[in-house]
């Protein structure tokens, strides 16, 4: 049915397409990107790892200081109404929770009343035949900020560092930017984990370098443990990525992409595609996501 296909926004109480969705422009998530959200996806007509996402979306709410309406509960029922009403089987969620509406002014005190969101639509971050060969990286002129400036551990409604970041790539003629934190090490891309190969060692920096610590991130960390490989989590440099044998990216948008180049210069062993052990990953990957869904029906 036609109507399946289109997005489906939760808002103040109910389902309604995205067109009539509607937010104060007093709302502190607009004003200042008071916030947080979530990022996750429903494969086969499961969410993936819901149960962690909602953990990591509280967990984030509560380093703000924002209470969730209803609990975990409430943001649980929510993003399942939304994604029965979607309908179909394969789809990206986005659940989202706005300080509120307050006065002009970013003092967060005079918002009373936090506003939840759930979208519900299709995503791809990338072109497909990219996705086949492989992305192409810049390395970001802005620094992923550190800990005790805006938190890159939490997923809050600022990513205005991963936008600009991301707009750098583009103008550039990349396709994804990487981002490096301010002792220069890399942390991750815009809206994604990074991870290298080196023989029969997979790496991948550390949350405490200015990475996110994404679920697919762990999911990678644990399938590649269960196939047997070595992983660690360590700092990593550009250099590193230079002289990796394969390079790949992490997210619930992205899922599991190949990078082909970094700043002009071919990454990898392989000529195009994926490498031995990132096609490992990603066919583990197909399988570990049917068995780690909560079933939205
Ligand atoms: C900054 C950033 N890093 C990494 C990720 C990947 O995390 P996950 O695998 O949990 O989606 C995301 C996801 O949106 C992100 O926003």
């Amino acid at each position: 049915m036609a109507g399946e296909d289109r997005t489906k926004v939760w808002i103040e109480g109910r389902v309604v397409e995205a067109e009539d969705a509607r937010i104060s422009v007093l709302d502190h998530g607009l004003l200042y990107g008071d916030g947080v959200f979530e990022g996750m996806r429903v494969y086969g007509g499961a969410l993936f790892r819901f149960e962690d996402h909602l953990r990591r979306f509280e967990s984030g709410a509560r380093a703000l200081g924002i209470p969730l309406p209803d609990g975990l509960d409430g943001m649980r029922a929510i993003v399942l109404e939304t994604a029965r009403a979607y309908g179909r089987d394969e789809a990206y969620v986005r659940l989202v929770l706005t300080r509120g509406q307050g006065a002009l002014g970013v003092d967060p005190t005079t918002c009373h009343d936090p506003q939840p969101i759930c979208i519900v639509t299709g995503i791809s971050l990338y072109p497909e035949d990219k996705l086949a060969r492989g992305i192409d990286l810049l390395t970001s002129s802005l620094r992923r900020p550190a800990a005790d400036a805006v938190d890159p551990g939490v997923k809050s409604l600022n990513y205005l560092n991963s936008a600009l970041a991301k707009r750098e790539a583009r103008l550039r003629g990349a396709d994804e930017a990487l981002i490096l934190n301010a002792r220069g090490g890399v942390a991750e891309a815009s809206v994604a984990n990074v991870f290298i190969v080196r023989g029969d060692r997979l790496m991948t920096p550390p949350p405490s370098e200015g990475a996110l610590p994404g679920i697919t991130r762990a999911s990678v960390l644990e399938i590649a443990a269960d196939l047997g490989l070595e992983t660690r989590e360590c700092a990593l440099g550009r250099m590193d990525l230079f002289s990796a044998d394969e390079v790949f990216l992490t997210g619930s948008g992205a899922r599991i992409v190949p990078v082909a180049s970094l700043d002009g210069q071919h990454l990898g062993l392989a000529e195009e595609g994926p490498g031995a052990f990132t096609q490992r990953i990603m066919e583990a990957f197909g399988r570990y996501v049917e068995q780690h869904g909560t079933p939205i029906r």
